[in-house]
């Protein structure tokens, strides 16, 4: 194995240096489902992956889910891609957000990879959600352990909402809205048992979160937006400027991340695959 190296990003995450993603050993394969296990968030540099190479990596760490809204790859059609031309206003993804919440078994996490950058701006915001959570007084966090959320996608995706009231995306980079309006929403732990590292991480976001279960949304608006407000902290907050090469790989259930819409006039494009997840346990299920 070559000699692979850990350096912690500021903010959140960490960037592992040393592996060619398109060739990795299953050695440096177990190195990075670590870390990731660890950190919720693994950057890498100077990487040269193929669509073909982002799918076969993907594949390595989950089956591949193939997102229902966003644009595919016209040859690729596991690869969403993540566009903005110059001539567009808006960014996908520009608010605060995990992928997926809105699944009853939400996506394990999304590789990111950069094919075409503005030469400058455009970076992406993350937060760990282990760090947030860790952050709560030992009383908030009781609290939020008995609580479960109603997350959604129809205020986002579906007919006559969010995105497809947005001419520059609708139907061109965000179609679909009625298998959004088919969704059932699902109902998840406010405080859930990590998957994959057995932490307890806060796993609401204020993309996709409606109400706390019982309790109506104005009722839930004002915890939820304190938890947000917590969150994005400015200490706590990490920016990851993508250079030709970066790429990006989180986990869904641990994080949040943002895309920075500061590029008016320049092409930005970006090709992300999402992995499947599985159920997800309360917090005090362990
Ligand atoms: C996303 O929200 O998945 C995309 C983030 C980005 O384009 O930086």
């Amino acid at each position: 194995m070559r000699q692979l190296e850990l350096r912690p990003h500021p903010g959140a995450g960490v960037e592992i240096l040393g592996v060619d993603l398109a060739q990795p050993s299953d050695e440096e394969l177990k190195f990075i489902q670590n870390a990731y296990a660890e950190h919720g968030l693994v950057f890498f540099r100077d990487q040269s992956l193929t669509e073909q190479s982002q799918i076969e990596l993907a594949g390595k760490f989950g089956p591949i889910n193939v997102n229902r809204f966003f644009a595919a790859h016209p040859d690729y059609p596991e690869i969403a891609l993540v566009v903005k031309e110059p001539d567009q206003l808006t960014a996908i993804g520009e608010g605060w957000h995990t992928d997926h919440s809105y699944d009853q078994d939400p996506a394990m996490g999304s590789i990111l990879v950069a094919k075409e950058l503005p030469s400058s701006g455009g970076d992406t915001w993350f937060v760990s959600m282990y760090d947030a959570f860790n952050r709560l007084s030992e009383g908030l966090k009781q609290t939020l352990r008995g609580l479960k959320a109603v997350h959604s996608a129809r205020h986002i995706f579906g007919t006559g909402q969010g995105y497809t009231q947005t001419a520059d995306v609708a139907g061109q980079r965000i179609g679909n809205p009625a298998a959004a309006d088919e969704l059932i929403d699902p109902v998840h732990p406010v405080v859930i048992r990590h998957p994959l590292s057995g932490k307890e991480v806060l796993y609401v976001n204020p993309a996709f979160t409606r109400h706390f279960e019982g309790w109506t949304r104005e009722e839930s608006l004002p915890l939820l937006e304190y938890l947000y407000q917590q969150a994005v902290e400015e200490d706590h907050v990490c920016r990851f400027r993508w250079e030709p090469g970066s790429v990006a790989f989180w986990d869904n259930r641990a994080t949040w991340h943002a895309a920075q819409n500061d590029y008016q006039g320049m092409r930005r494009e970006m090709h992300r695959i999402t992995i499947d997840g599985c159920p997800l346990e309360a917090a005090g299920s362990l």
